[in-house]
């Protein structure tokens, strides 16, 4: 297999709003981040993604940028950038940037321009067409809600949104705005920027007369222009496109060795299991281990060889994983623990989740007023409007919501948790006194350093990021095990899903002469498991 840097990487992202405020503004900024780059070098990640610091009105919280080639100044300026490149640089930390090609904020100055007349140059670097009979164009609907287009009465002519109406969709169809963005992707690598996360790329290729949002049939095409013309100039570059909607068969695609497109993608299907089949309301349906397991593998085996994964349980957009299928608040510790080994030990490139590492749940604002969040929001006045009461509302956000990953990250035991002297632009959650980075980083059993160790194993052993993987025990309802097997070595990876003992029958030789790499209690037996437990076997194969 070719080796790439990042196939034995661990990558962090980071939502700077929330990571570390440096000039007590209240909201996470540049000069935040390189404060705690030390934190992140103790930890042993290979490379932060940076959610968007672009300048933006942040309506989605920087996912509306209104200039791609300059700093917002909540976070900074291009100063800072290039002093967070320098020291990153000094402690082998990549950096890759957010890129939110699908859009632009209705700020940019290409919307400015593109809405002033049909004639202007810029006019089609949006999507503009006429109403129906004083109607939208068609019932193309956004992902927040309301319909996908937007009148513009000047213009007498409706632009397609896929998000809020202050993110206008760029028309990927226009040859010039493709070059645009080529261009501004390459000024970025020049920078030194090493990778970059590609937010819905797989709504680029829209063609909203036919009512397809998601995969255009030029999308790979596309795609792969994009990445001839930017990414591949540097084969250090690693790329990871956000797919909500892509099946193994497009994910080979993006991710196929030959690199001819990315190198990899994020899919969601493990963490949707359910989600489009009900009407956005209900997101985040009962857990089933069986369907996990049967999703996870599936790209597992699928991808093996010809394709490559992205890990990940928790982002910006998803509720904590601690909390996210209704997990016993007893076992947070020895399930964190768990949900880490499950993920690590598979074939991919792990993505940590700023807190994650620390085991941060969900938080329970009881009022609207507390969330932050433009789809949070929507969601509230959707629900209310069809008869839901606030509480339903409310406790849906609660479960569900994206500010859920957005509360500031819990340093230490301080005032608002460490994260800013100011008042947070969002509440931290109020049990940081109880979870928090300088507690954790004392203790040797926290979940701070298991993470640590399982980012080191992935590094010391080559099975981590080579071995075949293959489900173990598939009915077992309880728990989770695989084998991982390469010609010379082999894992056994096995975690509990319960809050009671279970009994689990581990291959005799991984008992024999095995070796266990990782487990979240200090003592186990060979036949049973306790409350969410976890192991990670290791033996080489010619002690046979
Ligand atoms: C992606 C981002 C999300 C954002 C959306 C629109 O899904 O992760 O935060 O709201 O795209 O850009
Ligand atoms: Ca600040």
């Amino acid at each position: 297999m070719e080796k790439k840097w990042w196939k034995t990487a661990v990558i962090y992202q980071i939502y700077p709003k929330s990571f570390q405020d440096s000039n007590n503004d209240g909201i996470g900024d540049i000069g935040g981040i390189i404060n705690r780059l030390d934190y992140l070098e103790e930890l042993g990640i290979d490379a932060i993604w940076i959610s968007p610091i672009y300048k933006s009105p942040q309506v989605d919280s920087g996912y509306d940028i209104s200039d791609y080639q300059d700093i917002d100044p909540i976070f900074g300026n291009m100063e800072d950038m290039d002093r967070l490149i320098e020291e990153c640089n000094k402690r082998n930390i990549r950096i890759i940037m957010d890129l939110v090609l699908n859009h632009s904020s209705d700020q940019h100055r290409w919307f400015q321009e593109a809405k002033k007349s049909k004639d202007n140059p810029y006019h089609d670097y949006y999507i503009w067409r006429d109403g129906k009979e004083g109607e939208v164009p068609n019932e193309m609907m956004a992902y927040f809600g309301g319909s996908a287009w937007e009148w513009v009465p000047e213009l007498g002519q409706y632009y397609f949104h896929q998000f809020t109406p202050e993110q206008p969709d760029l028309n990927w169809h226009n040859e010039k705005v493709r070059q645009e963005l080529y261009q501004m992707i390459c000024w970025w690598m020049d920078k030194g920027i090493q990778g970059f996360r590609l937010d819905v790329i797989d709504l680029i290729a829209k063609e909203p007369d036919l009512c397809i949002a998601e995969n255009g049939p030029k999308l790979h095409e596309y795609v792969r222009e994009l990445s001839r013309s930017t990414f591949q100039k540097k084969p250090e570059i690693v790329t990871v496109g956000e797919a909500g909607n892509t099946g193994v068969e497009s994910a080979l695609l993006f991710s196929a060795q030959d690199g001819s497109e990315l190198s990899m993608v994020f899919q969601f299907e493990h963490m949707d299991m359910a989600h489009k089949k009900e009407n956005q309301i209900n997101w985040v349906l009962p857990f089933d281990l069986l369907e996990l397991k049967e999703i996870l593998s599936k790209w597992q085996v699928e991808l093996y060889g010809k394709g490559w994964n992205s890990l990940f349980w928790d982002n910006h957009d998803q509720p904590r994983i601690v909390s996210r299928w209704d997990n016993d608040p007893t076992y947070r510790e020895e399930s964190a623990k768990m949900y880490a080994m499950l993920l690590h030990g598979m074939q991919g490139t792990p993505f940590i989740y700023q807190g994650e590492e620390l085991g941060m749940t969900n938080v329970a604002f009881d009022s609207i007023t507390d969330y932050r969040d433009i789809a949070a929001k929507n969601l509230y006045d959707r629900m209310l409007g069809r008869g839901y009461t606030k509480e339903e509302a409310i406790e849906l956000i609660q479960k569900d919501g994206r500010d859920n990953a957005r509360t500031p990250m819990q340093w230490d035991k301080s005032l608002h948790a460490g994260f800013t002297k100011g008042t947070p632009w969002i509440k931290e959650n109020p049990n940081y006194e109880e979870i928090n980075a300088e507690d954790e980083r004392k203790d040797p059993n926290s979940i701070f350093h298991f993470y640590r160790k399982l980012i080191q194993l992935r590094k010391e052993y080559a099975i981590f990021a080579d071995g075949k993987y293959c489900l173990q025990d598939k009915e077992n309802k309880e728990s989770f095990s695989y084998l991982r097997s390469s010609d010379t070595e082999e894992l056994y990876v096995v975690c509990s899903f319960v809050n009671g003992c279970s009994k689990v029958s581990i291959p005799e030789r991984f008992l024999k002469d095995g070796v266990l790499l990782a487990c979240n209690y200090e003592e186990s037996l060979p036949e049973q498991l306790q409350p969410y437990e976890g192991r990670i076997y290791y033996r080489k194969k010619n002690a046979e």
